[in-house]
């Protein structure tokens, strides 16, 4: 259990004793430092509540503080402004060097499900893809972190225009298949496709299509067929799938984003049934089509109903949300289901989620929530493109970061060594720069800010990483003991590492990793400060040097399980 947390337990039950009821005291970092570090502000309310003088009952509680607080004092009306007898915090952080646990407050366990990543099958992964993955990735870890049972699932989009647009594009290059053989009788082989033919499949036939309605038509045809399960289409789009996934796992592996399962569109339609049973008294015909209403009486815009079968009897995206949720509340019986997920999907999830509570698909009490993202932006502030207005893939913005910090390593490292440290740097400067920004907001993808070693960036939160490593590397010392506090910056980390528990709170709460960026920054610079006031190496009293080495243990410990909630790997050298 963290200290601030401790702190304010022991703090309410002082309160309690003399006598005034109170749950739930907090500890809030001082607005004013010069009268303490930390700040109770509970009196001024309890006073009301019992009728006294805030100032008098402020007193009265600060008598019975025992020796962990120093220079008590009461400000203005009653706050109660007070800082650590430096005791108290060294045998904290003593304890904590090897613990993160003891930094943080963990949940009640719940289990919750996370839906990110969602990319589409057969297509490639595009830069807007990139931060969906970035963020449910990080949520699911911090989740996990703080003591809940978490499960991530790419949700891959494996049903769709896309299957008649592959396989149209193999028959047109490939028509003698047996796949295109009315008289075939035999059974049908498994498909032979390469990931660098599929990568091309997809835009010549989308291409192709866009020109030529036949073309659109026979796509459409395919698709539908697909779609109904129908052979031999539907098993050479499972194994187009199968390629594809093997594609996008790189990309998602590179980035450091493992999905628990790879479910999708496609694995939802064994759950349909089931599922249209429990929608069924909820669904009516409306131009043809199966829908169920999902307003209410208080909406402030016009939520339409929710088509779950089309007129043509087909099932589509929704229905395969419907059916996925059936399986994972039957699986998995989760408290929530996290959808991170695009913006431009709000008003579909709505619906779903009502349409779920309404049919009963889900209990009232599971929380179903879209937590959605802002874009990447390019320096016009329009959605990034490439220079001829398409769309970015993400492996080209990944090589052109990689282009953009080559250059910068020149000078630090020999060829050989270059290459894993290069790619652990790419993978940290996009995630930290697509991470920093809240979730909510838009970003403009600056590729020199990003890859900078100084300022708010991956490069510099991993360089200062990388020093503190090889000072502990060249230090050999294995004892750890904090014992004693000797400079006002020393003593403003520690002050800084208190907070960590109530910034996961808060990252938590918001389910935004922007808090986690800036704080990596701030204690980045904290120790950047130290660094320079100090010659670590050369302290001639070995007690002092013990200390300056266990607290840098602590803090590069304590860095990295919040880099490893970023999903950022922290190279040896750089
Ligand atoms: N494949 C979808 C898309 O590209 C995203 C999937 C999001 N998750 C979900 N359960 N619908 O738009």
């Amino acid at each position: 259990m963290s200290f601030i947390k401790r702190t304010e337990e022991y703090v309410t039950k002082v309160i309690n004793e003399c006598g005034y009821e109170i749950d739930n005291v907090a500890l809030e970092p001082s607005s004013r430092r010069d009268l303490g570090e930390f700040q109770i502000n509970a009196c001024m309310m309890l006073a009301k509540k019992y009728g006294v003088n805030p100032r008098e009952l402020a007193e009265k509680i600060i008598s019975h503080f025992d020796d962990r607080f120093l220079n008590v004092n009461i400000a203005g009306p009653g706050f109660i402004n007070m800082s650590f007898n430096e005791k108290y915090l060294v045998e904290y952080f003593n304890e904590s060097i090897n613990n993160f646990d003891n930094l943080i407050d963990k949940q009640e366990e719940k289990t919750i499900i996370v839906d990110y990543g969602g990319a589409n099958a057969a297509k490639a992964l595009h830069v807007g893809h990139m931060r969906t993955a970035n963020i449910g990735e990080s949520l699911k870890r911090l989740a996990k972190a703080l003591g809940n049972k978490v499960i991530g699932d790419v949700h891959l989009g494996d049903l769709g225009r896309q299957s008649g647009m592959v396989i149209s594009e193999i028959k047109k290059r490939k028509p003698e298949l047996c796949y295109f053989d009315p008289n075939y009788k035999g059974e049908y082989p498994k498909l032979e496709i390469t990931p660098e033919e599929l990568a091309v499949y997809y835009p010549t036939a989308s291409a192709a299509a866009k020109e030529d309605p036949e073309r659109m038509e026979e796509v459409r045809k395919i698709t539908a067929l697909v779609d109904e399960g129908k052979e031999p289409y539907f098993g050479m789009w499972k194994d187009i799938v199968e390629v594809s996934r093997k594609t996008i796992k790189e990309t998602y592996d590179y980035l450091n984003c493992n999905f628990d399962l790879w479910e999708g569109e496609l694995s939802s339609l064994k759950y349909i049934e089931p599922t249209l049973e429990i929608l069924k008294p909820y669904m009516y015909e409306s131009d043809g089509a199966q829908v169920i209403d999902v307003k209410k009486d208080d909406d402030k815009v016009d939520i339409p109903p929710l088509i779950v079968i089309k007129n043509d009897g087909s099932t589509i995206y929704a229905t395969r949300d419907l059916a996925t949720i059936y399986n994972r509340v039957k699986t998995y019986d989760p408290d929530e289901i996290w959808y991170v997920v695009d913006v431009r999907q709000g008003m579909y999830f709505e619906q779903v989620f009502r349409a779920s509570y309404k049919s009963g698909l889900v209990r009232s009490d599971v929380n179903l929530a879209h937590y959605w993202n802002g874009t990447m932006n390019g320096k016009d502030g329009k959605p990034f493109k490439t220079r001829d207005g398409g769309v970015l893939e993400l492996n080209s913005l990944l090589n052109q970061v990689k282009n953009e910090l080559y250059k910068k390593l020149e000078k630090y490292t020999d060829e050989n060594e270059k290459k894993d440290i290069l790619d652990i740097l790419t993978v940290a400067t996009v995630k930290y720069a697509d991470l920093l920004p809240y979730r909510t907001t838009d970003y403009i993808f600056d590729i020199e800010k990003f890859c900078s070693f100084d300022g708010k960036t991956g490069p510099y939160i991993l360089y200062t990483m990388v020093r503190i490593n090889s000072i502990l590397e060249k230090a050999k010392i294995n004892e750890c003991n904090i014992n004693k506090i000797y400079s006002g910056t020393e003593r403003s980390i520690y002050i800084k590492l208190l907070e960590i528990s109530r910034m996961l709170e808060k990252s938590y709460n918001e389910k935004t990793l922007s808090y986690i960026c800036e704080y990596l920054f701030e204690v980045c610079s904290l120790f950047n400060k130290f660094y320079g006031e100090t010659n670590i190496l050369n302290e001639s009293d070995e007690s002092k040097k013990i200390n300056y080495i266990s607290m840098l243990k602590l803090i590069y410990n304590t860095c990295k399980e919040l880099l490893d909630i970023l999903a950022i790997k922290i190279p040896n050298k750089m």
